[in-house]
């Protein structure tokens, strides 16, 4: 099997799909691996590292796709990837296509067996290559909302944490799941007033007791949403409803109440965004006024710190790859049923059902 690992193209994106150590493996298990020159360096690996762990090194893109069985990236293919796909190629990627019908038709076109990162399913019902990025994605969003709501970013000028004797900000979190307990934990270590909202009693249930009643945990219901985000000086939306288009859980007339110069961050954005008022913003130009609101709604924020995000996406995606290398694509679909979930489009169809629900007729 030959793995082509093209350099990332999506603005501001940083991390790479193989480290070299994982180069390492795959090649001890007798792969070939294309690695684009340079498309580990915003992750901190050089050419030389991987040449070591036994890649060839290729300069060009178009040959790293024209080359390889199995592409591995980490980002959607992008438009000028799209005449680079040779018919019936493997991708494993974060495909996201509920928010991505372009490049749906053109995976169907060239009968592409799109394996999406983010529908690969444990035995436990969670999302195994999903989490990580979450996991930052969470953590990231209160110090980018920090960050926004300074005076000199056109912000309110709260500090989240205040001091003695003023009110700290207030964090509202909408979704209690990965990003959303990993965001509610990064707002409580910074000393802010948390709420967070979710539709599983089991989650709130979990943040109520870990913070002991130091994080309020609200039913996620329009009439509690109404409340706390009028009180929000920073909004996190984390919802998620697995591979389908997010529902839109606050409303543009809920943000019009919030003061002005408060701070969203829709972390959920990849999969369309949860809050009405929300485009997709990128790291060149991550924020945009609506309302009087600041608006950060970046779909690969991750990237702000690809040496850690690249550790943390391929510790995840790691023993997949290897079955991939190990057993040849049929066989690990065919044996591996929860990571055949991950299949979203094969021999020229959608095969999720969320997805192909998401997208209607293309
Ligand atoms: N922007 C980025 O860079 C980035 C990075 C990583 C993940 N994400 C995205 O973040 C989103 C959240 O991912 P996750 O891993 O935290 O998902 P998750 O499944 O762990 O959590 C989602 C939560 O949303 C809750 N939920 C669903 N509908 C709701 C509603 N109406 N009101 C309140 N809560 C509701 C679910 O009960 C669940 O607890 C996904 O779209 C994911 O793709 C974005």
């Amino acid at each position: 099997m030959t793995i082509g690992v093209p350099k990332e193209i999506k603005t501001g994106e940083t991390r790479v799909s193989m480290t070299p150590s994982l180069c390492r493996r795959c090649v001890s298990l007798g792969a070939r691996v294309l690695v684009q020159k340079s498309a580990g360096v915003t992750a901190g690996y050089t050419d030389a590292e991987y040449r070591a762990a036994g890649a060839t090194l290729v300069g060009d893109a178009a040959k790293v796709w024209r080359a390889a069985d199995l592409i591995l990236k980490v980002k959607e293919p992008l438009p000028p990837e799209y005449p680079l796909m040779r018919e019936e190629q493997t991708i494993f990627t974060y495909l996201h296509l509920a928010a991505g019908r372009e490049l749906a038709k053109v995976l169907l076109k060239k009968r592409i067996l799109g394996i999406a990162y983010e529908t690969v399913e444990g035995g436990d019902g969670q999302f195994p290559l999903l989490k990580p990025m979450s996991q930052i994605a969470g953590r990231l969003s209160i110090q980018i909302g920090a960050y926004f709501l300074q005076s000199q970013h056109g912000g309110s000028g709260v500090l989240l944490g205040g001091i003695p004797g003023t009110m700290p900000g207030h964090v509202v979190v909408v979704g209690a799941g990965n990003s959303g307990a990993h965001a509610v934990q990064m707002a409580v270590g910074m000393g802010a007033r948390v709420t967070v909202l979710d539709l599983d009693s089991r989650k709130l249930e979990a943040l109520d007791s870990e913070y002991r009643g130091r994080v309020v945990t609200l039913m996620s219901n329009p009439a509690n949403i109404e409340h706390a985000v009028a009180d929000a000086d920073l909004l996190i939306g984390a919802v998620l409803i697995p591979a389908a288009r997010a529902p839109i859980v606050v409303s543009r007339r809920m943000v019009a109440q919030m003061r002005s110069g408060s701070v969203i961050v829709d972390i959920a954005i990849d999969q369309g965004g949860c809050i009405e008022t929300v485009r997709p913003t990128s790291h060149e130009k991550p924020v945009y006024q609506d309302s009087g609101v600041i608006h950060y709604a970046v779909p690969n924020m991750p990237a702000l710190v690809g040496r850690t995000s690249t550790m943390g996406l391929t510790q995840v995606t790691e023993p997949y790859v290897a079955l991939l290398v190990q057993k040849g694509v049929d066989r690990v679909l065919a044996e591996y049923p929860h990571f055949a979930r991950g299949v979203n489009t094969q021999g020229g169809e959608i095969v999720y059902g969320a997805v192909a629900k998401a997208l209607g007729r293309l």
